[in-house]
Protein backbone atom coordinates (compact mmCIF):
# COMPACT_ATOMS: atom_id res chain seq x y z
CA UNK A 1 0.00 0.00 0.00
CA UNK A 2 0.86 3.01 -1.06
CA UNK A 3 0.15 6.94 -0.18
CA UNK A 4 -1.84 5.57 2.49
CA UNK A 5 -1.62 8.44 4.78
CA UNK A 6 -1.81 10.73 2.25
CA UNK A 7 -4.93 9.20 0.76
CA UNK A 8 -6.32 9.00 4.47
CA UNK A 9 -5.29 12.87 5.01
CA UNK A 10 -7.50 14.18 1.78
CA UNK A 11 -11.58 15.20 1.96
CA UNK A 12 -12.30 16.00 -1.29
CA UNK A 13 -16.07 17.87 -1.81
CA UNK A 14 -18.30 20.41 -3.34
CA UNK A 15 -20.67 22.34 -1.43
CA UNK A 16 -23.98 22.99 -3.57
CA UNK A 17 -26.93 25.00 -3.69
CA UNK A 18 -29.77 26.82 -5.44
CA UNK A 19 -28.60 30.19 -6.16
CA UNK A 20 -28.55 32.68 -2.74
CA UNK A 21 -29.00 30.07 -0.47
CA UNK A 22 -25.73 30.67 0.73
CA UNK A 23 -23.03 28.94 -0.62
CA UNK A 24 -20.37 31.13 -1.66
CA UNK A 25 -20.69 32.28 2.17
CA UNK A 26 -20.45 29.45 3.74
CA UNK A 27 -17.52 28.30 1.53
CA UNK A 28 -16.57 31.64 2.45
CA UNK A 29 -16.50 30.64 6.49
CA UNK A 30 -15.30 27.01 6.13
CA UNK A 31 -12.01 28.73 4.41
CA UNK A 32 -11.64 31.38 7.05
CA UNK A 33 -12.24 28.59 9.99
CA UNK A 34 -9.15 26.52 7.74
CA UNK A 35 -7.36 29.74 7.75
CA UNK A 36 -7.11 29.65 4.13
CA UNK A 37 -8.18 33.66 4.23
CA UNK A 38 -7.89 35.73 6.88
CA UNK A 39 -10.62 38.17 6.02
CA UNK A 40 -14.43 37.60 4.84
CA UNK A 41 -15.17 39.17 1.62
CA UNK A 42 -11.75 37.26 -0.31
CA UNK A 43 -13.91 34.61 -2.04
CA UNK A 44 -15.81 36.04 -4.67
CA UNK A 45 -18.72 34.76 -5.92
CA UNK A 46 -19.18 32.75 -9.23
CA UNK A 47 -22.76 34.12 -9.36
CA UNK A 48 -23.48 35.86 -13.07
CA UNK A 49 -26.46 37.08 -11.38
CA UNK A 50 -27.01 40.57 -11.81
CA UNK A 51 -26.14 40.33 -15.19
CA UNK A 52 -27.99 40.56 -18.48
CA UNK A 53 -27.64 37.68 -20.87
CA UNK A 54 -25.59 39.57 -23.19
CA UNK A 55 -23.07 41.65 -21.11
CA UNK A 56 -20.36 39.12 -21.94
CA UNK A 57 -17.59 41.31 -20.67
CA UNK A 58 -19.50 40.64 -17.14
CA UNK A 59 -19.72 36.79 -18.37
CA UNK A 60 -15.84 36.59 -18.55
CA UNK A 61 -14.80 38.48 -15.76
CA UNK A 62 -17.32 35.86 -13.56
CA UNK A 63 -15.81 32.95 -15.82
CA UNK A 64 -12.16 34.28 -14.64
CA UNK A 65 -13.06 34.60 -11.26
CA UNK A 66 -14.48 30.75 -11.16
CA UNK A 67 -11.32 29.64 -12.93
CA UNK A 68 -9.57 31.15 -9.52
CA UNK A 69 -12.32 29.59 -7.45
CA UNK A 70 -12.61 26.17 -8.72
CA UNK A 71 -10.52 24.58 -5.83
CA UNK A 72 -10.25 25.70 -2.75
CA UNK A 73 -7.77 23.91 -0.59
CA UNK A 74 -7.11 24.48 2.91
CA UNK A 75 -6.03 22.34 6.05
CA UNK A 76 -8.11 21.47 9.71
CA UNK A 77 -7.65 18.98 12.00
CA UNK A 78 -4.91 17.01 10.20
CA UNK A 79 -6.83 16.90 7.13
CA UNK A 80 -6.47 18.34 3.65
CA UNK A 81 -9.81 19.32 2.15
CA UNK A 82 -10.08 20.54 -1.52
CA UNK A 83 -13.30 22.38 -2.24
CA UNK A 84 -14.69 21.89 -5.37
CA UNK A 85 -16.49 24.74 -6.38
CA UNK A 86 -19.69 24.74 -8.41
CA UNK A 87 -21.14 27.67 -10.95
CA UNK A 88 -24.55 28.86 -8.68
CA UNK A 89 -26.19 29.97 -12.14
CA UNK A 90 -28.44 27.20 -13.65
CA UNK A 91 -27.38 27.95 -17.03
CA UNK A 92 -23.63 26.24 -16.43
CA UNK A 93 -25.50 23.40 -14.42
CA UNK A 94 -23.87 21.05 -16.59
CA UNK A 95 -20.36 22.27 -15.28
CA UNK A 96 -22.05 21.22 -11.64
CA UNK A 97 -23.18 18.03 -12.61
CA UNK A 98 -19.57 16.96 -14.33
CA UNK A 99 -17.41 18.94 -11.00
CA UNK A 100 -19.63 16.17 -8.78
CA UNK A 101 -18.42 13.22 -10.15
CA UNK A 102 -14.41 14.19 -9.06
CA UNK A 103 -15.87 14.58 -5.51
CA UNK A 104 -16.08 12.17 -2.65
CA UNK A 105 -18.70 13.98 -0.87
CA UNK A 106 -21.33 16.82 -0.82
CA UNK A 107 -22.46 19.89 1.50
CA UNK A 108 -25.74 20.81 0.37
CA UNK A 109 -27.08 24.38 1.47
CA UNK A 110 -30.64 25.19 1.85
CA UNK A 111 -32.31 28.19 2.60
CA UNK A 112 -34.23 27.96 5.64
CA UNK A 113 -37.11 30.37 4.09
CA UNK A 114 -37.30 29.00 0.59
CA UNK A 115 -36.68 24.94 1.29
CA UNK A 116 -36.32 22.71 -1.42
CA UNK A 117 -35.78 24.68 -4.51
CA UNK A 118 -35.79 23.12 -8.33
CA UNK A 119 -32.30 23.44 -9.06
CA UNK A 120 -31.25 21.46 -5.45
CA UNK A 121 -33.63 18.89 -7.05
CA UNK A 122 -31.83 18.30 -9.88
CA UNK A 123 -28.44 18.51 -8.19
CA UNK A 124 -29.56 15.99 -5.21
CA UNK A 125 -30.59 13.28 -8.41
CA UNK A 126 -26.97 13.42 -9.91
CA UNK A 127 -25.48 13.06 -6.62
CA UNK A 128 -27.92 10.01 -6.13
CA UNK A 129 -26.58 8.98 -9.61
CA UNK A 130 -23.71 7.34 -7.68
CA UNK A 131 -24.47 7.29 -4.46
CA UNK A 132 -22.66 10.15 -3.22
CA UNK A 133 -22.55 10.95 0.29
CA UNK A 134 -24.96 14.47 1.55
CA UNK A 135 -24.38 16.20 4.81
CA UNK A 136 -27.59 18.83 4.84
CA UNK A 137 -27.03 22.60 6.43
CA UNK A 138 -29.79 24.88 6.46
CA UNK A 139 -29.08 27.75 6.81
CA UNK A 140 -30.11 30.90 7.69
CA UNK A 141 -31.99 30.69 10.74
CA UNK A 142 -31.64 34.61 11.87
CA UNK A 143 -34.57 34.40 10.04
CA UNK A 144 -37.88 33.49 10.14
CA UNK A 145 -38.29 30.40 7.54
CA UNK A 146 -40.44 27.53 8.16
CA UNK A 147 -40.30 24.77 11.16
CA UNK A 148 -37.66 22.34 11.19
CA UNK A 149 -39.16 19.13 10.72
CA UNK A 150 -41.78 20.42 7.93
CA UNK A 151 -37.98 21.62 5.88
CA UNK A 152 -37.25 17.70 7.17
CA UNK A 153 -40.40 16.31 5.56
CA UNK A 154 -39.87 18.49 2.49
CA UNK A 155 -36.67 17.49 1.73
CA UNK A 156 -37.08 13.67 2.66
CA UNK A 157 -40.25 14.36 -0.04
CA UNK A 158 -39.25 16.55 -2.68
CA UNK A 159 -34.72 14.99 -2.74
CA UNK A 160 -35.83 10.99 -2.03
CA UNK A 161 -33.26 11.17 0.67
CA UNK A 162 -33.72 10.26 4.55
CA UNK A 163 -32.40 12.08 7.04
CA UNK A 164 -31.46 12.50 10.13
CA UNK A 165 -30.50 15.63 12.45
CA UNK A 166 -27.70 16.18 13.98
CA UNK A 167 -28.05 19.76 15.24
CA UNK A 168 -31.00 20.98 16.27
CA UNK A 169 -32.38 24.53 16.64
CA UNK A 170 -33.69 26.78 19.07
CA UNK A 171 -36.13 28.91 17.52
CA UNK A 172 -35.71 31.06 14.20
CA UNK A 173 -35.04 34.87 13.16
CA UNK A 174 -35.20 36.93 16.36
CA UNK A 175 -35.88 34.12 18.73
CA UNK A 176 -33.36 32.10 17.29
CA UNK A 177 -31.03 30.77 20.48
CA UNK A 178 -28.78 28.61 18.69
CA UNK A 179 -28.61 25.34 18.19
CA UNK A 180 -28.05 21.99 20.21
CA UNK A 181 -25.48 19.54 19.03
CA UNK A 182 -27.39 16.33 19.33
CA UNK A 183 -23.73 14.35 17.86
CA UNK A 184 -21.78 16.00 20.33
CA UNK A 185 -23.89 16.87 23.01
CA UNK A 186 -23.48 20.53 23.31
CA UNK A 187 -24.97 23.69 23.07
CA UNK A 188 -24.09 26.48 21.03
CA UNK A 189 -25.56 29.71 21.48
CA UNK A 190 -26.30 32.49 19.26
CA UNK A 191 -24.98 35.64 19.14
CA UNK A 192 -26.42 37.96 16.26
CA UNK A 193 -23.47 40.54 16.36
CA UNK A 194 -21.33 37.54 16.61
CA UNK A 195 -17.97 38.95 14.32
CA UNK A 196 -15.23 36.87 15.78
CA UNK A 197 -15.18 32.74 14.85
CA UNK A 198 -14.86 31.27 18.44
CA UNK A 199 -17.71 29.96 19.52
CA UNK A 200 -17.92 29.08 23.38
CA UNK A 201 -20.01 25.63 23.66
CA UNK A 202 -21.50 24.13 26.56
CA UNK A 203 -21.17 20.59 27.31
CA UNK A 204 -25.27 19.18 27.70
CA UNK A 205 -25.00 15.32 27.76
CA UNK A 206 -28.56 15.36 29.66
CA UNK A 207 -30.78 17.68 28.78
CA UNK A 208 -32.77 17.45 31.54
CA UNK A 209 -30.51 19.81 33.75
CA UNK A 210 -31.98 22.61 34.67
CA UNK A 211 -29.28 24.52 34.05
CA UNK A 212 -30.52 24.60 30.16
CA UNK A 213 -33.70 26.52 31.55
CA UNK A 214 -31.39 28.99 33.11
CA UNK A 215 -29.78 29.41 29.88
CA UNK A 216 -31.79 29.77 27.21
CA UNK A 217 -34.98 30.27 29.38
CA UNK A 218 -38.06 27.77 30.22
CA UNK A 219 -40.13 28.05 27.33
CA UNK A 220 -37.15 27.48 25.05
CA UNK A 221 -35.47 24.90 26.84
CA UNK A 222 -39.31 23.06 26.97
CA UNK A 223 -39.20 23.21 23.62
CA UNK A 224 -35.98 21.90 22.54
CA UNK A 225 -36.28 18.69 24.97
CA UNK A 226 -39.86 18.10 23.73
CA UNK A 227 -38.57 18.48 19.96
CA UNK A 228 -35.45 16.33 20.83
CA UNK A 229 -37.46 13.68 22.07
CA UNK A 230 -39.27 13.58 19.06
CA UNK A 231 -36.37 13.69 16.26
CA UNK A 232 -34.74 10.54 18.39
CA UNK A 233 -38.24 8.95 18.20
CA UNK A 234 -38.98 9.70 14.63
CA UNK A 235 -35.52 9.14 13.05
CA UNK A 236 -33.31 6.14 13.11
CA UNK A 237 -30.01 7.23 15.00
CA UNK A 238 -27.25 8.05 12.83
CA UNK A 239 -25.36 5.32 11.33
CA UNK A 240 -22.24 6.52 9.42
CA UNK A 241 -22.34 3.73 7.13
CA UNK A 242 -25.75 4.39 5.84
CA UNK A 243 -24.41 8.12 5.45
CA UNK A 244 -21.14 6.76 3.16
CA UNK A 245 -23.42 4.99 1.11
CA UNK A 246 -26.05 7.62 0.70
CA UNK A 247 -28.79 6.75 1.80
CA UNK A 248 -29.37 8.84 5.04
CA UNK A 249 -28.31 12.53 5.38
CA UNK A 250 -27.24 14.06 8.42
CA UNK A 251 -28.39 17.59 8.93
CA UNK A 252 -27.37 20.43 10.85
CA UNK A 253 -28.75 23.93 11.52
CA UNK A 254 -26.79 26.94 11.53
CA UNK A 255 -26.36 30.65 9.89
CA UNK A 256 -22.97 31.12 7.82
CA UNK A 257 -23.27 34.74 7.53
CA UNK A 258 -23.10 35.08 10.98
CA UNK A 259 -20.57 32.33 11.26
CA UNK A 260 -23.00 30.31 13.35
CA UNK A 261 -23.19 26.25 12.91
CA UNK A 262 -20.61 26.61 10.98
CA UNK A 263 -17.97 25.14 13.11
CA UNK A 264 -20.50 22.19 13.87
CA UNK A 265 -20.50 21.39 10.33
CA UNK A 266 -17.24 21.49 9.61
CA UNK A 267 -16.16 19.13 12.83
CA UNK A 268 -18.82 16.80 11.49
CA UNK A 269 -17.31 16.73 8.50
CA UNK A 270 -13.89 16.04 8.73
CA UNK A 271 -15.05 13.08 11.40
CA UNK A 272 -17.52 11.29 9.11
CA UNK A 273 -16.26 12.34 5.18
CA UNK A 274 -15.63 9.54 3.17
CA UNK A 275 -11.64 9.96 2.65
CA UNK A 276 -11.02 9.74 -1.63
CA UNK A 277 -12.70 6.82 -3.36
CA UNK A 278 -11.86 4.98 -5.97
CA UNK A 279 -13.67 5.18 -9.40
CA UNK A 280 -15.25 2.59 -12.12
CA UNK A 281 -13.30 1.86 -15.16
CA UNK A 282 -13.72 0.60 -18.51
CA UNK A 283 -11.03 -2.42 -17.01
CA UNK A 284 -12.92 -2.19 -13.49
CA UNK A 285 -12.60 -0.61 -10.60
CA UNK A 286 -9.59 1.75 -9.72
CA UNK A 287 -9.15 2.01 -6.17
CA UNK A 288 -7.06 4.94 -4.68
CA UNK A 289 -4.33 2.79 -3.22
CA UNK A 290 -3.22 1.27 -6.67
CA UNK A 291 0.43 2.71 -6.43
CA UNK A 292 0.12 3.80 -10.00
CA UNK A 293 -0.95 7.33 -10.92
CA UNK A 294 -4.11 7.31 -12.77
CA UNK A 295 -6.84 10.66 -12.93
CA UNK A 296 -9.78 11.85 -15.14
CA UNK A 297 -10.30 14.91 -16.72
CA UNK A 298 -13.95 16.91 -15.17
CA UNK A 299 -13.78 20.44 -16.43
CA UNK A 300 -11.80 22.29 -18.77
CA UNK A 301 -11.78 26.10 -18.62
CA UNK A 302 -10.51 27.88 -21.29
CA UNK A 303 -8.76 31.12 -21.28
CA UNK A 304 -10.90 33.62 -23.12
CA UNK A 305 -8.24 36.18 -23.87
CA UNK A 306 -6.85 36.10 -27.11
CA UNK A 307 -3.39 36.78 -26.70
CA UNK A 308 -3.18 33.24 -23.96
CA UNK A 309 -5.15 31.06 -25.87
CA UNK A 310 -4.23 27.95 -23.74
CA UNK A 311 -7.27 25.87 -21.36
CA UNK A 312 -6.68 24.55 -18.33
CA UNK A 313 -7.55 21.16 -17.88
CA UNK A 314 -8.72 20.26 -14.47
CA UNK A 315 -8.05 16.52 -13.25
CA UNK A 316 -9.31 14.64 -10.56
CA UNK A 317 -6.42 12.40 -9.04
CA UNK A 318 -8.04 8.72 -8.73
CA UNK A 319 -4.80 6.90 -7.82
CA UNK A 320 -1.54 6.84 -7.01
CA UNK A 321 1.11 9.85 -7.00
CA UNK A 322 0.99 12.70 -9.69
CA UNK A 323 4.51 13.78 -10.21
CA UNK A 324 5.55 17.22 -12.18
CA UNK A 325 7.52 17.00 -14.84
CA UNK A 326 6.90 13.09 -15.12
CA UNK A 327 5.90 11.16 -18.87
CA UNK A 328 2.03 9.63 -18.39
CA UNK A 329 0.01 8.42 -21.07
CA UNK A 330 -3.20 10.23 -22.25
CA UNK A 331 -4.95 7.35 -23.19
CA UNK A 332 -7.72 8.53 -25.42
CA UNK A 333 -4.77 10.26 -27.80
CA UNK A 334 -2.14 6.87 -27.12
CA UNK A 335 0.04 9.96 -26.35
CA UNK A 336 2.52 10.37 -23.78
CA UNK A 337 2.27 14.03 -21.90
CA UNK A 338 4.59 15.67 -19.08
CA UNK A 339 3.59 18.50 -17.60
CA UNK A 340 5.60 21.42 -16.58
CA UNK A 341 3.34 23.88 -14.10
CA UNK A 342 0.88 21.52 -12.50
CA UNK A 343 -1.04 24.08 -10.67
CA UNK A 344 -2.81 24.13 -7.50
CA UNK A 345 -5.41 26.25 -6.18
CA UNK A 346 -5.79 27.69 -3.24
CA UNK A 347 -8.67 30.60 -2.55
CA UNK A 348 -7.04 32.95 -4.67
CA UNK A 349 -3.75 31.95 -4.98
CA UNK A 350 -2.31 29.56 -7.63
CA UNK A 351 0.67 27.60 -7.07
CA UNK A 352 2.81 24.95 -8.40
CA UNK A 353 2.86 21.67 -7.16
CA UNK A 354 5.54 18.71 -7.42
CA UNK A 355 3.56 15.71 -6.31
CA UNK A 356 -0.49 15.11 -5.87
CA UNK A 357 -2.46 12.78 -4.80
CA UNK A 358 -6.08 10.95 -4.71
CA UNK A 359 -8.30 13.17 -4.06
CA UNK A 360 -6.55 16.00 -5.09
CA UNK A 361 -7.16 18.23 -8.44
CA UNK A 362 -5.31 20.09 -10.32
CA UNK A 363 -4.88 22.27 -13.63
CA UNK A 364 -2.76 21.32 -16.53
CA UNK A 365 -2.15 23.99 -19.09
CA UNK A 366 -3.46 22.34 -21.90
CA UNK A 367 -3.46 23.49 -25.78
CA UNK A 368 -6.30 21.64 -27.14
CA UNK A 369 -5.24 17.83 -26.29
CA UNK A 370 -8.06 17.07 -23.41
CA UNK A 371 -11.53 16.18 -23.63
CA UNK A 372 -13.77 16.29 -20.69
CA UNK A 373 -13.93 12.78 -19.64
CA UNK A 374 -10.27 11.76 -20.66
CA UNK A 375 -8.02 10.27 -18.67
CA UNK A 376 -4.35 10.05 -17.84
CA UNK A 377 -2.80 6.96 -16.21
CA UNK A 378 0.65 5.62 -15.41
CA UNK A 379 1.16 1.98 -16.93
CA UNK A 380 -1.65 0.34 -17.63
CA UNK A 381 -4.54 1.65 -20.62
CA UNK A 382 -7.96 2.15 -19.12
CA UNK A 383 -10.82 4.79 -19.49
CA UNK A 384 -12.48 6.32 -16.54
CA UNK A 385 -15.92 6.10 -16.87
CA UNK A 386 -19.54 7.84 -15.90
CA UNK A 387 -18.81 11.19 -17.24
CA UNK A 388 -22.53 11.79 -18.18
CA UNK A 389 -23.75 14.10 -20.65
CA UNK A 390 -27.48 14.91 -19.53
CA UNK A 391 -30.54 15.45 -21.51
CA UNK A 392 -29.78 18.99 -22.77
CA UNK A 393 -32.90 21.32 -22.61
CA UNK A 394 -32.88 24.38 -25.33
CA UNK A 395 -32.23 23.26 -28.97
CA UNK A 396 -30.77 25.60 -31.91
CA UNK A 397 -29.57 24.77 -35.64
CA UNK A 398 -26.00 26.61 -35.45
CA UNK A 399 -25.84 28.30 -39.22
CA UNK A 400 -22.51 29.04 -40.66
CA UNK A 401 -22.61 32.65 -41.76
CA UNK A 402 -19.70 32.59 -43.56
CA UNK A 403 -19.21 29.93 -46.03
CA UNK A 404 -15.32 31.26 -46.37
CA UNK A 405 -14.56 30.41 -42.49
CA UNK A 406 -15.98 26.37 -42.37
CA UNK A 407 -12.49 25.35 -41.30
CA UNK A 408 -12.58 27.96 -38.49
CA UNK A 409 -16.30 27.23 -37.35
CA UNK A 410 -15.23 23.37 -37.03
CA UNK A 411 -12.33 23.70 -35.50
CA UNK A 412 -14.09 26.05 -32.88
CA UNK A 413 -16.71 24.30 -32.35
CA UNK A 414 -15.34 20.85 -31.45
CA UNK A 415 -12.99 22.83 -28.91
CA UNK A 416 -16.33 24.11 -27.51
CA UNK A 417 -17.64 20.66 -27.56
CA UNK A 418 -14.58 19.06 -25.86
CA UNK A 419 -14.93 21.75 -23.33
CA UNK A 420 -18.53 20.93 -22.43
CA UNK A 421 -19.71 24.03 -23.54
CA UNK A 422 -22.73 22.01 -24.78
CA UNK A 423 -23.58 18.93 -27.08
CA UNK A 424 -24.13 18.67 -30.61
CA UNK A 425 -25.78 16.44 -32.49
CA UNK A 426 -25.94 15.50 -36.15
CA UNK A 427 -29.47 14.86 -37.80
CA UNK A 428 -29.43 11.51 -39.48
CA UNK A 429 -29.61 11.61 -42.26
CA UNK A 430 -28.27 15.08 -43.29
CA UNK A 431 -26.15 17.19 -41.47
CA UNK A 432 -27.68 19.65 -39.66
CA UNK A 433 -25.69 20.91 -36.66
CA UNK A 434 -28.15 20.55 -33.48
CA UNK A 435 -26.78 22.48 -30.60
CA UNK A 436 -28.13 21.15 -26.93
CA UNK A 437 -27.53 23.84 -24.14
CA UNK A 438 -28.90 23.33 -20.63
CA UNK A 439 -29.81 27.26 -20.69
CA UNK A 440 -30.05 29.76 -22.84
CA UNK A 441 -26.68 31.52 -21.77
CA UNK A 442 -24.55 29.42 -23.66
CA UNK A 443 -25.74 29.94 -26.92
CA UNK A 444 -24.47 33.80 -26.27
CA UNK A 445 -21.53 32.35 -25.36
CA UNK A 446 -20.87 30.08 -28.16
CA UNK A 447 -21.65 32.60 -30.34
CA UNK A 448 -19.39 35.44 -29.15
CA UNK A 449 -16.55 32.89 -28.28
CA UNK A 450 -16.89 31.49 -32.21
CA UNK A 451 -16.60 34.79 -33.63
CA UNK A 452 -13.61 36.09 -30.83
CA UNK A 453 -11.65 33.07 -30.60
CA UNK A 454 -11.83 31.81 -33.67
CA UNK A 455 -13.11 34.36 -36.23
CA UNK A 456 -15.85 32.35 -37.29
CA UNK A 457 -19.35 34.05 -37.37
CA UNK A 458 -22.59 32.20 -37.04
CA UNK A 459 -26.00 32.35 -36.02
CA UNK A 460 -28.94 30.26 -34.15
CA UNK A 461 -32.25 28.96 -35.42
CA UNK A 462 -34.03 27.96 -32.70
CA UNK A 463 -36.09 24.71 -32.78
CA UNK A 464 -38.78 23.01 -30.92
CA UNK A 465 -37.51 20.20 -29.42
CA UNK A 466 -38.41 19.33 -26.17
CA UNK A 467 -35.34 16.63 -24.44
CA UNK A 468 -32.64 14.47 -26.42
CA UNK A 469 -33.11 11.00 -25.16
CA UNK A 470 -29.43 8.20 -26.19
CA UNK A 471 -31.89 5.28 -27.12
CA UNK A 472 -30.70 1.78 -27.58
CA UNK A 473 -32.18 -1.82 -27.34
CA UNK A 474 -30.76 -5.12 -27.49
CA UNK A 475 -33.18 -5.86 -30.34
CA UNK A 476 -31.13 -4.04 -32.88
CA UNK A 477 -34.61 -4.50 -35.40
CA UNK A 478 -36.54 -2.20 -32.67
CA UNK A 479 -34.10 0.42 -33.27
CA UNK A 480 -33.83 0.46 -37.06
CA UNK A 481 -37.76 0.32 -36.94
CA UNK A 482 -37.87 3.21 -34.55
CA UNK A 483 -35.22 5.20 -36.61
CA UNK A 484 -37.41 4.78 -39.71
CA UNK A 485 -40.41 6.08 -38.16
CA UNK A 486 -38.99 8.94 -36.58
CA UNK A 487 -36.68 10.41 -39.56
CA UNK A 488 -36.57 14.48 -38.88
CA UNK A 489 -35.88 13.63 -35.43
CA UNK A 490 -33.00 11.29 -34.89
CA UNK A 491 -29.29 12.57 -34.51
CA UNK A 492 -25.82 11.11 -33.22
CA UNK A 493 -23.91 12.75 -30.33
CA UNK A 494 -20.02 13.46 -30.79
CA UNK A 495 -19.76 9.81 -29.98
CA UNK A 496 -22.17 8.26 -32.64
CA UNK A 497 -24.45 7.29 -30.18
CA UNK A 498 -28.20 7.54 -31.34
CA UNK A 499 -30.33 10.20 -30.04
CA UNK A 500 -33.92 10.54 -30.63
CA UNK A 501 -35.20 14.46 -30.07
CA UNK A 502 -38.59 14.24 -28.78
CA UNK A 503 -40.47 17.49 -29.80
CA UNK A 504 -42.89 17.06 -26.71
CA UNK A 505 -43.01 15.20 -23.50
CA UNK A 506 -46.32 13.79 -24.81
CA UNK A 507 -44.32 12.60 -27.77
CA UNK A 508 -41.55 11.14 -25.91
CA UNK A 509 -44.01 9.00 -23.68
CA UNK A 510 -46.19 7.88 -26.43
CA UNK A 511 -42.67 6.95 -28.15
CA UNK A 512 -41.72 5.02 -25.08
CA UNK A 513 -44.86 3.32 -25.01
CA UNK A 514 -45.10 2.13 -28.62
CA UNK A 515 -41.40 1.09 -28.23
CA UNK A 516 -41.03 -0.80 -25.01
CA UNK A 517 -38.13 -2.60 -26.03
CA UNK A 518 -36.49 0.57 -26.12
CA UNK A 519 -34.96 2.62 -23.21
CA UNK A 520 -34.89 6.03 -23.54
CA UNK A 521 -31.80 7.64 -21.26
CA UNK A 522 -32.00 11.00 -20.52
CA UNK A 523 -28.04 11.32 -19.61
CA UNK A 524 -25.40 9.44 -21.58
CA UNK A 525 -24.43 7.49 -17.78
CA UNK A 526 -26.00 4.38 -19.81
CA UNK A 527 -22.60 3.84 -21.07
CA UNK A 528 -21.41 2.85 -17.85
CA UNK A 529 -21.30 -0.80 -16.86
P1 LIG B 1 -25.00 31.56 -3.13
O1 LIG B 1 -23.51 31.52 -3.28
O2 LIG B 1 -25.58 30.26 -2.67
O3 LIG B 1 -25.72 32.07 -4.32
O4 LIG B 1 -25.36 32.57 -1.94
P2 LIG B 1 -24.49 33.66 -1.19
O5 LIG B 1 -23.51 33.03 -0.27
O6 LIG B 1 -23.97 34.66 -2.17
O7 LIG B 1 -25.62 34.29 -0.29
C1 LIG B 1 -26.78 34.90 -0.85
C2 LIG B 1 -27.26 36.00 0.07
O8 LIG B 1 -27.67 35.42 1.33
C3 LIG B 1 -26.18 37.00 0.41
O9 LIG B 1 -26.82 38.24 0.55
C4 LIG B 1 -25.67 36.54 1.77
O10 LIG B 1 -25.11 37.58 2.53
C5 LIG B 1 -26.96 36.04 2.38
N1 LIG B 1 -26.74 35.05 3.45
C6 LIG B 1 -25.88 34.00 3.46
N2 LIG B 1 -25.99 33.33 4.62
C7 LIG B 1 -26.92 33.93 5.36
C8 LIG B 1 -27.46 33.73 6.66
O11 LIG B 1 -27.10 32.81 7.40
N3 LIG B 1 -28.44 34.59 7.08
C9 LIG B 1 -28.86 35.63 6.31
N4 LIG B 1 -29.80 36.41 6.82
N5 LIG B 1 -28.37 35.87 5.09
C10 LIG B 1 -27.41 35.04 4.62
P3 LIG B 1 -26.87 39.32 -0.62
O12 LIG B 1 -27.59 40.49 -0.10
O13 LIG B 1 -27.35 38.69 -1.89
O14 LIG B 1 -25.36 39.59 -0.88
P4 LIG B 1 -24.37 40.46 0.00
O15 LIG B 1 -24.49 41.80 -0.56
O16 LIG B 1 -24.81 40.33 1.43
O17 LIG B 1 -23.07 39.79 -0.26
Amino acid sequence: MTNQKEIEKRRTFGIIAHPDAGKTTLTEKLLLFGGAIQTAGAVKSNKIKKTATSDFMEIEKQRGISVATSVMAFDYRNKHINILDTPGHKDFAEDTYRTLTAVDSVILVIDNASGVESQTEKLMEVCRMRNTPVIIFINKMDRYGKDAFDVLDEIEQKLDINVRPLAWPIGMGDEFKGVYNMYKHELSLFDGNKTNISEELIKFSDLTDPQLDEIIGEKAAGELRDEVELVDGVYDPFNQEDYLSGKVAPVFFGSAVNNFGVRELLEAFVEISPSPRGRDTDEGFIEPENSKFSGFVFKIHANLDPNHRDRIAFLRIVSGKFERNTFYKHVRNSKKMKFANPTSFMAQDKSIVDEAYPGDVIGLYDSSNFKIGDTLTEGKDFNFVGIPSFSPEFFQELRNDDPMKSKQLEKGIRQLMDEGVAQMFIQEPGSRKIVGTVGQLQFEVILYRLLHEYGAKCSFTPLNYHKACWITSDKPAEIEKFTRAKVGSIAKDKDENLVFLAETSFLLEMAERDYPEITFHKTSEFKVK
